[in-house]
Order: C-alpha cells, then sequence, then structure tokens
C-alpha cells in the first residue's frame, strides 16, 4: 500500500491535476433535470463546495427565469451544505434516500418536491439494475487519489462504487481536511454480480475484510476536480435523558435474559444501533455493563461506539459512516491509525445488506415514531402524511436480524401524542418484523405471539398511563364487536388518537 506522505498535494494523478477547478466552473457543468448521484451519509464525507456553488447557480438561474432543478441520490442524510443550500435553491426535484435536513422536510411535505423512501441496502442494486434511470454525474467526496485511479475514500462509503461506476461523468472533490490515514480503513467489495451470476458474498464476522481499501476511479468519466480543505459537519448527541436512560435499561436487562437462556453467547451477537440519542444511550449502557468482546455490524459508528471500542468493550465493528458529534470527531479523525484496526467502512449495498445481516445474526435496535397494539411500527410519517426523515437502514435490519427491537418513549410532544396506538398512521415495519417493543415504561417481547396476546402484553409494558385506559378500553369494545377475530379492529375509530390529535392538538380524550 502506498502511503501519500504530503497533505498539500492529494491529486497524484497528471491527467487529473489538469481538471482541476473551482466549484463554480465545476456547478457549470450541471445541466437541467440532471441526475446526479454524491457522496455523503450523515454527515460525512459528502461534498462540500459544489452543492453550494451549484445552489447559487440555481438563484441566480431561476432569477432570471431559467430553469435548473436536479435529481439527487445519496448514501443517506448529508450536511447543510448539500441537502439544506439545493433544497433552500429549490433546486431538488427529486431527492433519495433517507434524508433528515429541516428544509428538505419542508419542503417535501410543501409539495415543492418528489421524495422515494429507498431501503438502504436496495440503492445501489437500484442503479445498477437500471430501476431508477441514467445517473448522469457522481459528485463524490475523497480524501486522495492516486496516479492510477485508485481513490482514498472519505468518511463515507455509501453508494459511492454504484455512482462512479454508473455515471456519465464524475466530478470529484478532494478534501484534504480529511486525514490521509484513512487509508486502509475501507473495505470496498467488487464481488457483486446481478443476478443469475451474483455469487455468496465471502463475509462471515463482522470486522473481516473481503474487498479493497479504494475505491477504483476511471478517470476517463472525470470532468473535474476540485481541491477544498472542509470539514464534515454532524450534530453533537445530546446527553440522554431520563427516558432514554430507562429503555436503554430495559434493553439490557432482556440482553442479559437472553444470555442466561441460552439464546445468545456472552459476548452478543453483533449489534446494531440507529440514529438518535436512545441508541447512544443504549450504547452508553453497553459500556458501563458486563457484556465483552462485542462486535457491531450496523450502519454508522456512533460516539457510544467509539466509546466501547475505547473502553475495549467492543473488538470491531463494521458501517458505512460515522456519525460522531464535534468532540469525537477530533477523537477518532486524529487517532485514525489506531482505529482502523478495530474499525473497517463498507459500502451500504455490503454494510446493510440482508442475506450478511441474516447470517451474522444481528441485533437490531431501531427508533420509532409509533408502534400499534399488535406491533406494526412505523418509523417515518407524522400524523399519517408528514415524511420525518425516512425509513434508512431500519428496514433491511430489522426484517433480517436475529433480534428485532424498536424503541421510543411511551408519550412525545411534552405528553401530547401517544406513542402507542390503536393503528399506525403509516406502517413501515409489520408486525411480522417487529419482535420487541421497548419504551420507558417496559419492554414487550413478541416473539412467537399472537395479535391479542401482542395487544395485552404491549398495553401492559410500552403504553404511557395517559393513554392505557383508552388503549384497552378500544381492544374490549374491538374484541366484542369482532366476536372473536383474529386482530380485532373498530375501523371507524382505528386512527381515532391521530384524528383527535389533528382536531384538538392532543391524543387525550
Ligand atoms: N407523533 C408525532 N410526532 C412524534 C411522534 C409521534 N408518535 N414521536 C416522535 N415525534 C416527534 C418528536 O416530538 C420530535 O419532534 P421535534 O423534533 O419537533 O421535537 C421528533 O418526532 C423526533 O423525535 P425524537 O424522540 O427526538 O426521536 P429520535 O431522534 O429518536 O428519532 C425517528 C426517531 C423514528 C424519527 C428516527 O429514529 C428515524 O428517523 N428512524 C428511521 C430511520 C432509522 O431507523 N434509521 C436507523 C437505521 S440504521
Amino acid at each position: 500500500m502506498a502511503i501519500l506522505t504530503s497533505d498539500h498535494n492529494r491529486v497524484l494523478n497528471h491527467e487529473l491535476r489538469q481538471r482541476i477547478m473551482n466549484a463554480d466552473e465545476a456547478a457549470a457543468l450541471v445541466r437541467n433535470g440532471d441526475q446526479i448521484g454524491m457522496s455523503g451519509f450523515t454527515g460525512s464525507g459528502y461534498p462540500k463546495e459544489f452543492p453550494v456553488a451549484l445552489a447559487s447557480r440555481m438563484e441566480r438561474e431561476h432569477a432570471a427565469g431559467t430553469p435548473l432543478r436536479v435529481n439527487v441520490l445519496t448514501g443517506a442524510s448529508t450536511g447543510p451544505e448539500l441537502d439544506g443550500a439545493l433544497a433552500k435553491a429549490n433546486g431538488m426535484q427529486f431527492r433519495t434516500p433517507y434524508q433528515s435536513d429541516p428544509t428538505v422536510r419542508k419542503r417535501i411535505n410543501d409539495g415543492d418536491m418528489e421524495y422515494a423512501d429507498i431501503h438502504l441496502s436496495h440503492m445501489a442494486q437500484f442503479m445498477d439494475y437500471g430501476f431508477l434511470g441514467k445517473l448522469d454525474m457522481a459528485v463524490i467526496e475523497v480524501a486522495a487519489v492516486y496516479e492510477d485511479g485508485r481513490a482514498i475514500p472519505s468518511t463515507s462509503l455509501g453508494n459511492n462504487k454504484s455512482w462512479i461506476e454508473s455515471a456519465e461523468r464524475i466530478i470529484l472533490e478532494v478534501n484534504s481536511w480529511q486525514s490521509i490515514e484513512l487509508e486502509g480503513m475501507h473495505d470496498v467489495y467488487y464481488g457483486l454480480d446481478l443476478p443469475p451470476r451474483r455469487e455468496p458474498i465471502p463475509l462471515t464476522r463482522a470486522g473481516q475484510r473481503i474487498g479493497s481499501p479504494y475505491l477504483h476511479i476511471p478517470l476517463e468519466k472525470v470532468v473535474a476536480v476540485i481541491e477544498t480543505n472542509s470539514p464534515d459537519r454532524n450534530t453533537a448527541f445530546k446527553e440522554p435523558d431520563q427516558a432514554s436512560r430507562q429503555i436503554a435499561g430495559h434493553i439490557l436487562e432482556f440482553l442479559d435474559w437472553e444470555v442466561k437462556k441460552g439464546r445468545m453467547p456472552v459476548d452478543l451477537l453483533p449489534i446494531q444501533s440507529g440514529v438518535g440519542n436512545i441508541a447512544n444511550a443504549v450504547l452508553f449502557g453497553l459500556e458501563q455493563g458486563k457484556f465483552h468482546n462485542l462486535t457491531a455490524y450496523t450502519e454508522v459508528i456512533q460516539d457510544g461506539m467509539i466509546g466501547l471500542i475505547k473502553s475495549g468493550k467492543m473488538i470491531s465493528a463494521s458501517a458505512t459512516a460515522f456519525s460522531l458529534g464535534p468532540d469525537m470527531i477530533k477523537e477518532v479523525y486524529g487517532n485514525l491509525r489506531n482505529y482502523r484496526r478495530n474499525i473497517v467502512l463498507r459500502t451500504q449495498d455490503i454494510s446493510n445488506n440482508p442475506g450478511i445481516i441474516r447470517r451474522l445474526g444481528v441485533i437490531s435496535m431501531n427508533g420509532m415514531i409509533e408502534a400499534d397494539i399488535y406491533g406494526n411500527v412505523n418509523s417515518t410519517h407524522i400524523m399519517g402524511s408528514k415524511i420525518m426523515n425516512g425509513i434508512g437502514g431500519s428496514g433491511d435490519f430489522a426484517r433480517n436480524a436475529y433480534l428485532s427491537i424498536f424503541m421510543a418513549p411511551s408519550q412525545a410532544a411534552k405528553g401530547t401524542i401517544s406513542t402507542i396506538v390503536p393503528m399506525v398512521s403509516h406502517v413501515d415495519h409489520t408486525e411480522h418484523d417487529a419482535q420487541v417493543l421497548v419504551t420507558e415504561r417496559g419492554l414487550a417481547d413478541l416473539r412467537g405471539l399472537s395479535p391479542k396476546q401482542r395487544a395485552r402484553l404491549i398495553m401492559e409494558k410500552c403504553a404511557g398511563d395517559d393513554f392505557r385506559p383508552l388503549l384497552e378500553d378500544y381492544f374490549a369494545r374491538a374484541l366484542k364487536e369482532g366476536n372473536g377475530m383474529h386482530t380485532p379492529h373498530i375501523l371507524n375509530e382505528a386512527h381515532g388518537f391521530h384524528q383527535r390529535y389533528l382536531k384538538t392538538g392532543k391524543m387525550q380524550a
């Protein structure tokens, strides 16, 4: 492995050096209606100058009455310079997959742009199979490019390999803010083929390396190289609140029980931990807990996972991106040489691969917006209609995990909303995929239960005090009206909690 020594010249290929230009010149290469695949995953490794330059060009063109809007495909959410800037300019006509930017969310919910919420593991194959149409351009942040076109990837891999392979034209942002010591941290698997030629992926351990540390850039497709020096921007995690700590406590107690029952090894199974503060609270809980030799097969490396690695409790972690708060960014990006031993970053079609998740027996823990008394889960929509973020990788993991856990406080929005409802207002994960529900009140292990058994347990263990009597009343009447039906519901009342909230601002009767 050749090691770059100079941080000043990270474009070692002579021809590519001829194509270095500023972001405004590169943004001028975009045509109205282009479909652009950009790097970026949860605030890591996204292009920082190109989208800002494109957004200001859009604003100028729009002011002059000239249309300039594009389709934007990424790994997942990005930073304010990408999603924020393009949404502000109303420059996206279509966006996929996961996003979490407030302006993008508003644009989608105001009907200004289209949004397709696709499982993260599906994105690359959708592109490779041609389901998403042609990719006009890829804009990818990398840490450096060697003479032969091998690039040291940035702090996320996401769909970069697929965008690079599919795009007609490529723009590289070579970011010298990213450490050169990222070299060797990635594992880019080049063995996937389209069915029926697809062979099994030879990955049997979370930390195993099966591919190349580099992205291979077809140099002839590169139309511009932009040299940047800009930081990743992830938001800081809040200190876990009381409810998050209680939820974490229930989960840790449950895992302990599963080990005692012999249903899980003493070192647990690879952990997948979703986005947000509850997930981090579970990881902090594990750090204080008694489990050792932990592994992670997950989507993002969060602050809590770094704590586990530092304390020696976690021996290896596989993900597609970093998602660290500012303090942890300093800690990790400054010591990548050490963290490289424990962390491997993969493309998201491998980090979230359903076959591998099933093979490794992952313990999946994800946040939810609401669940119903039968165990169907809504992760994405507020009151059935407004998108929050997107399904992300939660579906990839939940359906295929060894143990699939969904968690939320029992009441949201200052107690006005019950996160346990008679019927979810939108379904992301069906009753068949959610095995365990947890709120600060308790944990409901739904495995092997019938719908009516699940309903009784969810109401008892998870529902908030304000809403349990209302749920019990609904269930009792549904049982009576249904006369023993399999999944009792009163259809014209099933969304009564939501209707009441929309009418009165609270779900309480
Ligand atoms: N009805 C209406 N609003 C609700 C709600 C409900 N049932 N439950 C939560 N909310 C609101 C909260 O009030 C909060 O609003 P605010 O931002 O205005 O304060 C917001 O939703 C977020 O709630 P919070 O409790 O902070 O949740 P979180 O940060 O733990 O995120 C999800 C929860 C579900 C939005 C988040 O986990 C997510 O996007 N999940 C889908 C993707 C995923 O699971 N990815 C990981 C896979 S690897």
